[in-house]
Order: structure tokens, then sequence, then C-alpha cells
């Protein structure tokens, strides 16, 4: 399946070679920053997992890697900010140094309450690594300690982001236009 053959998929947004690229330097600034201690990676998932999977194996230093599962009431491409644990951590964040690592940082609000719930666990710092950032949409700073790209505000999918779960597989990021046709 390519952006060729699907109709609903619209041009790449970023490639494959670019998330290559960014990744490995993200990694690189991570290892760089964290040197001598051992940082725990916090995936949100579903989205995170690919992007977490390539940058832990970015990351020259000894970590732990745990995930947490959220969902979002609202319609499937738009976020309503009242967010709920689906799935929590294993690990016992007490005195750790935590990197959230996100797949999108949309409206912010997933990260605000994921960032105030995981303060209050008593981590030694917590820091953000987002992916994506959609340009112009945040309300309040997202501040991130990490970030690979900032993008348009248009709906995007691939690299472990989905539309109703599919297209996670996809190795690059593209639109998705559910009509079918270019976003005007
Ligand atoms: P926020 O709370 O508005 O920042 O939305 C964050 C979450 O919404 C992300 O972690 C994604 O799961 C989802 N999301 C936001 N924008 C997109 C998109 O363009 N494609 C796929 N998922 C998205
Ligand atoms: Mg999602």
């Amino acid at each position: 399946m390519t952006a060729l053959q699907d109709p609903t998929l619209g041009p790449i947004v970023v490639s494959e070679a670019e998330l290559r690229r960014r990744v490995a330097e993200l990694g690189d600034a991570i290892t760089a920053d964290y040197a001598g201690r051992a940082p725990l990676l916090v995936g949100v998932l579903k989205g995170a997992c690919v992007f977490l999977s390539d940058l832990a194996r970015a990351i020259a230093l000894p970590l732990e890697i745990d995930f947490m599962a959220v969902a979002s009431y609202g319609s499937s491409t738009r976020t309503s900010g009242v967010v709920r644990i689906v799935k929590d951590l294993d690990l016992d964040l007490t005195d750790r140094h935590v990197i959230v690592v996100e797949d999108i940082v949309d409206s912010g609000l997933t990260l605000t309450y994921l960032r105030r719930n995981l303060a209050a666990r008593g981590p030694a710092s917590l820091a953000v690594c987002a992916l994506l950032v959609k340009e112009g949409l945040q309300t309040v700073d997202p501040d991130l300690a990490y970030e690979g790209f900032r993008i348009p505000a248009d709906f995007v999918v691939g690299y472990g982001l989905d539309v109703a779960e599919r297209y996670r597989n996809l190795p690059y990021i593209c639109t998705y236009r559910p009509d079918g046709r270019p976003a005007q």
C-alpha cells in the first residue's frame, strides 16, 4: 500500500530518509544530555510505538522503556481535551529521569494532562520528546525538550499515526484526506 495506490493518502509530509536522519539526531542529543544517567522512556500508546522503537535504538545509554495508553474523548480526528488513562505504567517513576515520547502534539491538551499526571509521581526529572508538532494549534507552550518536525496543521498518518487504527505501518508521514480529494 502506498500513497499512490490509496486515494485518501495525500502528499508525503516527512519522508523515510528525513525520519531516519532526525531520529538519529534526537538520539544523539538525548545520549549527550543524559550521559551518566539511565533515562526511562515513557511511550504514549499507540501512536508513539514506531517512533519510540527507533529512538530507543538511537540512544547509546542504558535505558528502560514503559508504556502508557491514553484515549481522548471526541471524534477520530479531533481531541476534546478530556483524557482517560487506558493503560497505566508498570514502573514507579520516583527519582527516575523520565522522557515522555509522544507521536504528535496537536492542541497540546493530551500532553498537558500527561505532564501533570506524571509530574505528581515524583520523578527526578521530566522531559518530553515529540516527533511532530502541528504549527499554531497550541494554546499553551508545549515546552518540548526535544522535537522532531514542525508540520502544517493538516491531519497526518503513518509512522505510528493512525486514522481509525489504520496506516500506522506506513514508513513515512503523509496527509490524510477522508474524501479522497486534494486538501484545499
Ligand atoms: P492533542 O491532545 O490535540 O495534542 O492530540 C494529541 C493526540 O491526538 C496525539 O497523540 C495523536 O494520538 C492524536 N492526533 C493529533 N493529530 C493527529 C494527526 O494528525 N494524525 C493522527 N493522530 C493525531
Ligand atoms: Mg491516536
